[in-house]
Formats: C-alpha cells, sequence, structure tokens
C-alpha cells in the first residue's frame, strides 16, 4: 500500500521517493541522536538483558543491523563484544562515524566495522565487506524492524528479511528482535510507558496516530516533539516516524516461520517476564538458532 495517498507519512523534508530512509532529511537523525542521548544513558534494565544474555550464551561476535547511530553497537564495543554494525540510513550511519571517530584512540574500537547495507539484501550485502561471516548473535532493537512497511499486503518483506536475520547467524546463534506494543496502540490510540531503552533528558511528546484501511490497522505514526528549550540550542525537535503495526500473536508466527519452527523462542515484555507487565511499552523477542 502507497500510505502516502491517504495519510501524509513522513516530516516535511524526507521525499516520496526513497522514503524507505525515514532519516533522509538528517533532521529525524540528529533529533534520534538527542532524544536517545549517548551509552551511558541506556538503561540499566537493557544492559544487564542484553549483554547478560549474550555473555551466559557465550556470544563475541555481533551484528546490529540497525545500529542507527551506533549507540547500542558502542554500548557492547565498551563490554568487549566484536561489533559489526550496519544500517540502511547513511544520515545515520554518519553519526556512529563520527563517534567512531571520536573514539579511535580507545582500541576498544580498533576492530568496530560500520557499513551501509538493507535487511532486504542480507546477507549478501555483509558477504561484499566479510566474505563468509556468520555471527554468535544478531540484534535489531529499538522498534526499528517496525519501519520496515508493508508495501505488498502479505508482509512478504517482513518475513524475507526475519529469514535474512536467521541466515546470518550461526546455528545455535541468538536473534534479539524487539517491537512496541502495537496490540495496545491499535485499541487505544496512544503509546504506552516511557522509553525502556533510554534515560531521555529532555520532555518528549509521542502523539500516536493509527491509518486503518478497509478494518486493518496498516500504520502507525508517532510525531516526536523533543523540547531542548533548556539545551545549548535552545531548539524543538518535531519528527514523525511511520512503523508498520506488528501484532504480538502474527509477528510470534512470523519469527518462527522465519526460522523453520526450529528455534527456541521466548518473549519479554519490557524485559521482564511476560507476565509480569500487563501493559508492556515493548516486546522483545529472543530465538535461538536450531544447532544443527
Ligand atoms: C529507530 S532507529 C533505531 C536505531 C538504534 N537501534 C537505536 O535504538 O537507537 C531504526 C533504524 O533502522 C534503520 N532501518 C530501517 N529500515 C532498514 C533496512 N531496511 N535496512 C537496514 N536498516 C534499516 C533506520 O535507518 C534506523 O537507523
Amino acid at each position: 500500500m502507497s500510505a502516502d495517498k491517504v495519510f501524509h507519512s513522513r516530516s516535511e523534508g524526507i521525499p516520496s521517493e526513497g522514503v524507505k530512509d525515514q532519516y533522509a532529511d538528517g533532521k529525524a537523525a540528529r533529533a534520534w541522536n538527542k532524544f536517545i542521548g549517548d551509552s551511558h544513558q541506556r538503561t540499566q534494565n537493557y544492559k544487564d538483558f542484553l549483554i547478560g544474555r549474550l555473555r551466559r550464551h557465550g556470544c563475541e561476535r555481533v551484528l546490529d543491523t540497525a545500529c542507527g547511530t551506533g549507540i547500542d553497537s558502542m554500548m557492547l564495543v565498551e563490554e568487549g563484544f566484536k561489533m559489526v554494525s550496519i544500517d540502511a540510513s547513511d544520515k545515520m550511519l554518519k553519526h556512529a562515524l563520527k563517534a567512531r571517530w571520536e573514539k579511535r584512540k580507545n582500541h576498544k574500537y580498533d576492530e568496530w566495522i560500520i557499513e551501509e547495507a538493507n535487511w532486504e539484501t542480507l546477507p549478501r550485502d555483509i558477504q561484499s565487506f566479510l566474505p563468509d561471516s556468520q555471527f554468535d548473535a544478531v540484534i535489531c532493537l529499538g522498534n526499528s524492524f517496525a519501519h520496515l512497511l508493508d508495501e505488498y499486503g502479505d508482509q512478504r518483506m517482513q518475513k524475507m528479511c526475519l529469514r535474512n536475520f536467521a541466515e546470518c547467524l550461526k546455528p545455535g546463534g541468538l536473534l534479539f528482535i524487539d517491537h512496541r506494543n502495537y496490540d495496545a496502540m491499535i485499541e487505544h490510540g496512544a503509546t504506552p510507558g516511557h522509553s525502556i531503552y533510554y534515560n531521555c533528558k529532555y520532555p518528549v511528546d509521542i502523539k500516536t496516530s493509527v491509518l486503518v484501511v478497509r478494518g486493518k490497522p496498516e500504520l502507525v505514526a508517532l510525531d516526536y516533539c523533543i523540547d531542548g528549550a533548556n539545551d545549548d540550542d535552545n531548539e524543538r525537535s518535531d519528527f514523525r516516524l511511520c512503523y508498520y503495526p506488528h501484532k504480538l500473536d502474527t509477528f510470534t508466527r512470523m519469527l518462527d516461520e522465519a526460522f523453520d519452527y526450529r528455534a527456541k523462542h521466548q518473549i519479554f515484555a519490557d524485559f521482564k517476564p511476560i507476565d509480569q507487565v500487563s501493559v508492556p511499552g515493548f516486546y522483545i523477542h529472543v530465538m535461538e538458532k536450531d544447532s544443527m
């Protein structure tokens, strides 16, 4: 579906051609960088959850498939993981590359690989700069996967990308992938909870719009308004990002299918066991690829 026929699905300045990169004008990338802060502002719950599981599973080499400004990758580099970080948006990657340059005197960062690549063409994109590589873990976090909209109405691209993630994993490897609680957003037209990933220091207002086409929720637009009035640049940042509203049960089935129903699949709510949170902000899926 072309959402733009009925709904303006992007911030001003983002062309409709190539709209897949919702950060193409650089404004959302700048604002996102401000929104999430640096890796020290990652929440302790998040760090404990991700790093704890990676360590317990003996993971060393990790692929961050939606590295954006590089925030999660840096957190993992600091913890000694060997990171390969990719993203489809050069405007986002610009921030990651700058961050790596600023850390160039810290040897932990010497082996951090940052490249442009697209989920739709993995693992081929990775082969071009790192032949024959498979990873102990693949992450796609921060509600990133929902950026991929359903162009054909049958989720074929999403299914293909999930398969691509599975292919990037070694046997026994882990995939961490999340989505917001779109079930609640569809039902209430509001975004539940605060961010579980960042301790954002600015007041943030997120307006939620749900686009329903022929009775089916097709798209959720989040209008972020970040109030930086007390900041040096005294800037208020407004930007819109659009997401595919993944329902928990459909997404769960799609993931199982991508791993040929042979992976161990765990689901967490805001990093806690799912029955401990009544209305979570996020669901986090952890897939353990079959070791055969
Ligand atoms: C919300 S940002 C999250 C970045 C980071 N994980 C974080 O938590 O801050 C989502 C990222 O997914 C990237 N992305 C969206 N579609 C993509 C695709 N098809 N292939 C690769 N990256 C994609 C965007 O460019 C963006 O940088």
